[in-house]
């Protein structure tokens, strides 16, 4: 095969993105169409919508980003898509896109799994993992903390038993009237609030899994209670603030209790939340107190995008795995 570089496809949830990566990382070029307009009056991502929307962005993207090499398709290896997890109807449209131009073009198709692509969204553009490494995967969709041999072996330590963090930032702030996407609008709020409200931290204290719908609706109470709070900047960004300090106590105890018992080079923390500069600043403390590197995507590569699976799909190349294209909502961490 030739090709410098891997087309990436990843439609797996609400944002339509197709990119160019080379093998070390470096990115050619990335286009990402996101739904937020289409999904704000729903206040959650609405699935028919979201494959709708896929299929009218995912060919122009494709046009825009191959225009980036003049169309030379001679560059391209092969077309790596997002084939799980994530929603049916939204996969389908990406895998189904990328069997259409590999056919067209006589490349390959690699089904890669999305939170493959996530755990390597740190060495996007420069920075390498240094392995054995523990990761936190906290995205829209999952919660998981795995450590890692290498970019290959993969074991999961726990997961969230209900709603994922990603998932929570966003039904908190759908609680306090904010847009989509909410993550970032409780991250910024946050910051300019006290933690001043008791809420609960969910299975702090026991092992690696994690539970977040208690702390969910226990805001939703406390501003049942106090619907004023909701209606002030200084009222929203101390629920904010309430909220998040729950969620960086309950992040970072389960680091820092896998950090006990695991001897690992560094700590990882990759998904939509990774974005969180809450987060960042809290994980990075974490690795200084433990004398281990700290590595985070930058925030553009930490939520959903198309450069993280091509970069992924050129591991599938390397190690010749070919798992085929059946889309699997389902797809667990550790499949290919
Ligand atoms: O990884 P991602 O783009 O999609 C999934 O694979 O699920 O993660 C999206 C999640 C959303 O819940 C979003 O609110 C959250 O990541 N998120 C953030 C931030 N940016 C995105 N959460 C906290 N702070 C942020 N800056
Ligand atoms: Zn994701």
């Amino acid at each position: 095969m030739t090709g410098d570089l891997i087309l990436g496809i990843e439609t797996s949830c609400d944002d339509t993105s197709v990119a160019l990566v080379a093998e070390d990382g470096s990115v050619t070029a990335c286009e990402t169409v996101n739904q937020f307009t289409i999904h704000e009056a729903f206040g959650g991502v609405f699935p028919d919508l979201a494959s709708r929307a896929h299929l009218t962005a995912i060919l122009p993207a494709v046009a825009r980003v191959t225009g980036a090499i003049g169309h030379d398709r001679a560059r391209i290896r092969a077309i790596a898509v997002t084939r799980g997890p994530g929603l049916i109807g939204s996969l389908l449209v990406g895998v189904n896109a990328a069997q259409g131009l590999g056919l067209a073009w006589g490349k390959p198709v690699i089904g890669v799994n999305h939170l493959r692509g996530h755990l390597r969204s740190p060495e996007l553009e420069g920075q390498a993992l240094a392995y054995p490494a523990l990761v936190l995967l906290a995205s829209g969709g999952h919660t998981v903390l795995a450590r890692m041999e290498s970019r290959e072996r993969i074991t999961a330590l726990g997961a969230t038993r209900d709603d994922s963090m990603g998932e929570c930032y966003d039904k908190v702030a759908r609680s306090l009237g904010l847009p989509m996407p909410g993550g970032p609008a409780i991250d910024r709020l946050a910051l300019a609030g006290s933690p001043v409200h008791a809420l609960p931290r969910p299975m702090l204290r026991e092992g690696y899994d994690f539970s977040f719908s208690g702390l969910k609706s226990s805001v939703a109470r406390l501003l049942e209670r106090e619907p004023a709070l909701a209606e002030t900047e200084a009222g929203r960004a101390d629920v904010a603030a309430s909220f998040v300090a729950a969620c960086m106590e309950i992040a970072e105890a389960k680091l820092d209790r896998a950090l006990a018992a695991h001897d690992v080079a560094s700590v990882v923390v990759v998904g939509g939340v990774a974005a969180s500069r809450q987060l960042r600043a809290r994980v990075q403390a974490l690795a200084d107190r433990h004398g281990i590197a700290c590595t985070l995507p930058p925030p553009t590569w930490a939520t959903d995008n198309a450069a993280m699976i091509a970069l992924a799909g050129w591991d599938y190349a390397r190690a010749g795995q070919d798992p085929g294209l059946r889309a699997d909502p389902a797809l667990p961490l550790d499949a290919w």
